[in-house]
């Protein structure tokens, strides 16, 4: 059985244990306001390929650096422009993460190889203890096996990856439920590589326009962003989107229907979920109900595409590529 601690502050005597865990090379995973993460020492190459083998993340991949505070930051960058500074200075902790220059501190095996780092200060407080309570910057990418749907609860850890985490922190169910946004600072004009939590316009009040990258794996892109391969965050029951108000008037097999804002018509036996118009509130939920389809057994999940705008842009983006087809 992997060990879960549940933890209730920073102050919990549980931190220090992780944190000796962590010390010592092993795996921990650990909760953040946006998903579960799963740690190990950043600054350790050893550690850090533990997390790719727990994962089955190919090593094409980077991680995350997860940094307590934009001293810890600035080690880990060859350069840390002035629009580093405002945007940590506006939205750290929290979830935007920021792709830049990476510094020799930085091991090639977090950077995939390649010239960059992704860094993200957590604003949740156990995720914050830890990385103090470690001295070192935590490598942690969502705490489920590669391409697989994003735990935003300890069990999701559990059950996504079993035995190959040492130690799993709980701390109830994080709250914007999907992951941060990631800003390449390093071409000549600023990008969003995955949205989140913090919205384009957010960033765009501090520092001016920012392109959004359209996300597909597209040619002579896949080196901008590794990790964005179209089908992701998939869960096991086949999820297909359809228009808002479509409803189901027959179904012979296992599926739920989840309907945003108002419930259509439903064949008898269909499974109805209703969601609120609420695009936070959708996004806090999303992974979680989908976790919860999967685990109830169906073999379709419909579900209604949510609103154009900006507001809905992560959510749409997440269930985009949950939805899209394995790769032949
Ligand atoms: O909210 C989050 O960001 C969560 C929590 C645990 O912090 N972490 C997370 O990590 O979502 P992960 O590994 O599941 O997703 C990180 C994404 C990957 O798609 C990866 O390719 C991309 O960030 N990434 C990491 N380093 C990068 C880099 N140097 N350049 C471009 N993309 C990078
Ligand atoms: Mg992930």
């Amino acid at each position: 059985m992997t060990r879960l601690l549940v933890v209730r502050g920073p102050d919990d005597p549980a931190i220090g244990e992780a944190a000796a865990i962590l010390a010592a090379g092993a795996l921990v995973a650990f909760p953040t306001e946006t998903v579960y993460g799963l740690g190990a020492d950043g600054l350790n190459p050893e550690a850090v390929a533990r997390i790719y083998a727990a994962k089955g993340r190919p090593a094409t991949n980077p991680l995350i650096l997860h940094v307590a505070s934009v001293a810890s930051a600035k080690a880990l960058v060859a350069q840390w422009p002035v629009e580093a500074q405002l945007l940590a200075e506006r939205f750290w902790p929290g979830p935007l993460t920021l792709v830049l220059p990476a510094s020799a501190a930085v091991p090639a095996i977090v950077r995939a190889g390649g010239p960059s780092v992704a860094l993200r200060c957590p604003a949740h407080p156990v995720a914050l203890a830890l990385i103090r309570a470690v001295g070192q910057p935590l490598a942690a990418p969502s705490a489920n096996r590669s391409q697989h749907l994003s735990p935003t609860r300890a069990e999701h850890v559990a059950s996504s990856l079993g035995e190959a985490v040492d130690l799993i922190l709980d701390a109830g169910p994080t709250a914007a439920g999907l992951e941060s946004t990631i800003l390449d600072l390093t071409g000549d004009r600023p990008r969003i590589l995955r949205p989140g939590p913090i919205a384009p316009a957010e960033i765009a009040a501090i520092m001016g326009p920012v392109d959004l990258w359209k996300g597909a794996v597209m040619a002579g892109e896949t080196q901008a962003a590794p990790g964005m391969a179209e089908r992701h965050y998939a869960p096991r029951a086949r999820l297909v989107l359809v228009a808002p108000g479509t409803g189901l008037s027959s179904a012979s097999d296992r599926v739920a229907y989840v309907a945003i804002g108002a419930l259509p018509p439903l064949a008898a036996g269909v499974h109805g979920v209703l969601l609120p118009m609420d695009a936070e509130e959708v996004g806090s939920r999303l992974y979680a109900l989908l976790h919860e389809l999967d685990d109830a057994g169906f073999d379709r999940i419909l579900m209604e595409w949510p609103p154009q705008g900006e507001a809905w842009l992560a959510v749409r983006d997440r269930l985009r590529r949950a939805s899209a087809k394995e790769p032949a």
